[in-house]
C-alpha cells in the first residue's frame, strides 16, 4: 500500500472536490497535459502580487529587493531540487520555448563556432518525441542545411538502439531526446546513449517534462548538456519553465531573445551580453510564476518524490492489470513497469478514442484523447489517436477503479449499439 495520505493530499487541491456533468466525482487522469496545483502555489503566487510586486532586477526600492529576494529564492529552490548550481537555471516561459531557446541559440551561432550547424551535420531525435522536442529541430534543420535522422520505437514502445552508432556519428552535432515518452510511459536508457553523444562531440538535449515532475532527476549525473521543463506538469503555474544547461556552455552561446536585462554593455551600434542565466532572461520575467512554482517544489519536497514516484508505480500497475482485463482492450505503450512512468495509453477495438474520452468525461474521468502532441508516434503505431489516462500523487486506487470501471461501461455501452 501507498505511504501518502492521499485524503490530506486531495484536501490540498480544491478543484479536486469538483463535481463533473452532474454529480459525478471528479477523477482527474490527465496531468501528463497539465497537473493540478496545491492551494500553496496559489497562495505564492497571490502573495507575490499583493505584497511584493516590483520588477525584478531594477528598481532602488523595498519591493524590487523583495521582489528579486522571492525570484531568486525560487530559481535556488529549483536548481536544488535537480541538483544543479542556481546560475546554471533558466526561468523562460514554457519547456517548449527552453528548446526553442536552445535550438535558436545553435541556428543563431557563427560559423566557425562549436554550435554552428550546416549542411551534411545530424540531428538525432525518436520517434516517440513530443511536437515539442520535434518541430524546433526541424526548424534548425530547414534553417541550417542538418539532416534530421531518429531512433525508430519497437513494437513494446522501446527506443530501438540497434543501429545508434550509425544514427550518431561524426556528422552528429545535437541529440535531442526525451526522458519519458508523453504517450507510452516509456522511460528511455540513456546513459548508453549519451555516451555514445559525447564520444562523437554532440551536445545532448534532454526533454525531461514527464520525468523531472515525478521522479528524482540529478541534471549533473546524467551527462546531458541541458534539460528542458516546464512548471506546470510539477504542480507550478502556466507560464513558466525552465531551462537547465552547463554554465560553460549557456555562456558561451548566441542569446535567444535580446533586449532588457540581459545586457552587459550598450551604445546605439552594438551591445554585449551578461553571462547565464541573465543572458537568457531578456524583458521582466515571469516572476510570480517562478515563485509559484518555487511553492510547488516545496510540495513536492514536503511530500518526497520517492514516495511520490513508488505511489505511481503502484497506481501504473493497478491501471495495466486493471484495464488489460477488459475484451479488446490493448495498451500501447510497455506493459511492465520496468523503466516506465504513470502514463497509460490504450485503444479499445471499435471505439473511437474520442468517443471514449466523451464517454469517460460523462463519468467525470478526465482523460486525454488524441495524438498527444506526437504524430509522428501514433503514425508509428497505425493510429491516428489512444487514450491516455496520466497519474499524479493526488491519485488514489479509487481513481484507477473508476478508470477500469468506466471504459469497461463505455465499451459495453458501444458494443450494444
Ligand atoms: N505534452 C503534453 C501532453 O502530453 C501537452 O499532454
Amino acid at each position: 500500500m501507498s505511504s501518502l495520505d492521499i485524503a490530506a493530499i486531495k484536501a490540498d487541491f480544491p478543484i479536486l472536490k469538483r463535481t463533473i456533468r452532474g454529480n459525478n466525482r471528479l477523477v482527474y487522469l490527465d496531468s501528463g497535459a497539465t497537473s493540478q496545483k496545491p492551494v500553496s502555489v496559489l497562495d505564492a503566487e497571490r502573495d507575490f502580487y499583493l505584497n511584493h510586486n516590483a520588477a525584478v532586477h531594477r528598481g532602488a526600492h523595498q519591493l524590487a529587493e523583495e521582489a528579486t529576494e522571492l525570484y531568486e529564492g525560487a530559481r535556488e529552490k529549483v536548481a536544488r531540487f535537480i541538483g544543479a548550481d542556481s546560475n546554471e537555471v533558466i526561468f523562460t516561459k514554457s519547456a517548449t520555448e527552453s528548446i526553442n531557446a536552445i535550438a535558436y541559440s545553435l541556428g543563431n551561432s557563427t560559423v566557425g563556432s562549436r554550435f554552428h550547424l550546416k549542411a551534411g551535420d545530424r540531428i538525432v531525435l525518436s520517434e516517440m518525441e513530443h511536437h515539442a522536442n520535434l518541430i524546433p529541430w526541424q526548424e534548425l534543420a530547414r534553417r541550417t542545411g542538418a539532416e534530421l535522422v531518429w531512433f525508430k520505437v519497437t513494437d513494446e514502445g522501446r527506443l530501438d538502439l540497434s543501429n545508434m552508432d550509425d544514427l550518431i556519428n561524426s556528422k552528429t552535432k545535437v541529440v535531442a531526446l526525451t526522458h519519458q515518452s508523453n504517450v507510452l510511459g516509456t522511460i528511455n536508457p540513456l546513459e548508453k546513449i549519451t555516451k555514445r553523444a559525447h564520444e562523437v562531440g554532440a551536445l545532448f538535449v534532454l526533454d525531461a517534462c514527464q520525468s523531472i515532475p515525478h521522479y528524482k532527476v540529478d541534471v549533473k549525473s546524467l551527462n546531458v548538456d541541458f534539460v528542458a521543463f516546464s512548471g506546470h506538469k510539477m504542480l507550478g503555474p502556466t507560464g513558466v519553465g525552465i531551462l537547465w544547461g552547463e554554465k560553460e556552455l549557456l555562456d558561451a552561446m548566441p542569446p535567444f531573445l535580446t533586449g532588457g536585462s540581459m545586457i552587459e554593455t550598450v551604445t546605439m551600434e552594438s551591445a554585449t551580453y551578461l553571462d547565464a542565466p541573465k543572458r537568457f532572461e531578456a524583458g521582466v520575467p515571469n516572476m510570480a510564476q517562478a515563485v509559484g512554482l518555487g511553492a510547488a517544489i516545496d510540495y513536492l519536497n514536503k511530500i518526497g518524490l520517492d514516495r511520490i514516484h513508488a505511489h505511481e508505480v503502484e497506481l501504473t500497475k493497478k491501471a495495466l492489470e486493471g484495464l488489460q482485463t477488459i475484451n479488446g482492450l490493448s495498451v500501447i505503450g510497455p506493459k511492465e513497469l520496468e523503466m516506465r512512468g504513470g502514463v497509460v495509453s490504450f485503444a479499445v477495438d471499435g471505439i473511437h478514442p474520442h468517443d471514449l474520452g466523451q464517454a469517460l468525461d460523462q463519468f467525470g474521468i478526465a482523460v486525454r484523447t488524441g495524438h498527444h502532441c506526437a504524430w509522428p508516434l501514433m503514425k508509428r503505431f497505425k493510429t491516428v489517436a489512444t487514450t491516455r489516462a496520466s497519474f499524479y500523487l493526488y491519485n488514489d486506487l479509487d481513481d484507477i477503479a473508476a478508470l477500469v470501471d468506466g471504459v469497461e461501461r463505455a465499451r459495453k455501452y458501444f458494443a450494444e449499439r
